[in-house]
């Protein structure tokens, strides 16, 4: 007698994939572009509610593995108008967030806590003549807000962006959103001559080169420029970067006779941290 093998069907049948569980407050990434090895941005779904004000930042995160959201303030970078929200976010390596963050897809749900708060905001300066957005690495992504708010082009005849990292590379985010801005059809008429672009970096040769706070100090950006020396009459000032760098800026501006202001006593000048730490 020959064996047969017969092929029997499974008594029960395979137990549904277990729902993937929906994150509190999620909203799903729409798009995702890596810049360099530390830095990529994304952009993700807006909820319909939120209302916020160009510049300002909200809690976004992921879930831990101990089941507890994760979340970490971001810089909203793009403007008020925009259906989607954008992010521009740094890569640590060891970080609790961004060593997952890096890895999200488009499909891949964020937690996004709808609560827009923070000091860089045209509510804190009072009216003036000029303002500078002064950043280094991610702490443009406030300005990447605000550059592109028409607000920003109705209240003030200059806008000067100043953004400053150690290599080209890390430039490119913000380079490509001034191109894009001075080439789109509706926002590129209002940004025409008023827009000054001036990036610096300080680790790599490039036509333009050094530290914000020396390049205002020794008065060359304003040659560059062809501008007057900052004063309190004309200029406003927006910081955003290290907290070194945020520390020795202000020094620069209050040189100038520029004072700090807030959302509830508006002045010359306002600043917010880029990121809580001491460097990577
Ligand atoms: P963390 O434990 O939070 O940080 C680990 C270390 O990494 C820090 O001690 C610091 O030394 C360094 N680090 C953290 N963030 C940065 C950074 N952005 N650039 C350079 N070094 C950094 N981060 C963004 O990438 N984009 C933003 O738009 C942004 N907006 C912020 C707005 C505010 C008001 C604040 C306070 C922080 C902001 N951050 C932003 C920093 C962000 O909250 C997190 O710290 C960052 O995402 C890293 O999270 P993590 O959990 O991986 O590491
Ligand atoms: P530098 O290369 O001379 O240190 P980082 O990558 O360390 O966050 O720095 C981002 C950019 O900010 C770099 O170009 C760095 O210049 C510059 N920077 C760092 N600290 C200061 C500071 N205290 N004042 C002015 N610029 C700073």
């Amino acid at each position: 007698m020959t064996e047969s093998l017969t092929v029997t069907a499974p008594a029960t049948k395979p137990a549904p994939k277990p729902a993937k569980p929906h994150l509190p407050d999620a909203q799903m990434v729409t798009t995702v572009k890596h810049w360099t090895d530390r830095l990529f941005s994304f952009r993700v779904t807006r909820p319909q509610s939120l209302r916020f004000r160009s510049g300002e930042f909200v809690m976004i995160g992921l879930m831990g593995d101990n089941g507890k959201p994760l979340l970490r303030a971001y810089s909203i970078a793009s403007p008020n108008w925009d259906e989607e929200l954008e992010f521009y976010s740094i890569k640590v390596p060891d970080g609790p967030l961004t060593s997952k963050l890096q890895h999200i897809n488009v499909g891949d749900e964020i937690i996004l806590r709808p609560k827009p708060v923070g000091t860089l905001v045209h509510d804190a300066l009072l009216p003036g003549k000029r303002v500078w957005f002064l950043a280094t690495g991610t702490g443009i992504a406030p300005f990447a807000s605000l550059m592109r708010d028409p607000e920003t082009y109705e209240k003030y005849d200059q806008v000067i962006m100043m953004h400053t990292c150690r290599t080209a590379d890390e430039l490119e985010y913000g380079r490509q959103l001034v191109e894009d801005l001075q080439n789109d059809e509706l926002i590129g008429e209002m940004v025409e001559g008023k827009l000054r672009y001036y990036p610096t970096t300080t680790r790599e040769e490039t036509a333009h080169m050094g530290r914000i706070t020396d390049n205002l100090s020794s008065g060359k950006v304003f040659e560059d420029l062809g501008l007057p020396r900052m004063n309190p009459e004309e200029d406003r000032a927006m910081v955003c970067g290290s907290l070194d760098f945020n520390i020795d800026v202000k020094a620069v501006l209050e040189s100038f006779g520029l004072r700090e202001g807030a959302n509830s006593e508006p002045k010359e000048y306002v600043v917010e941290k880029a990121f809580v730490g001491d460097g990577i």
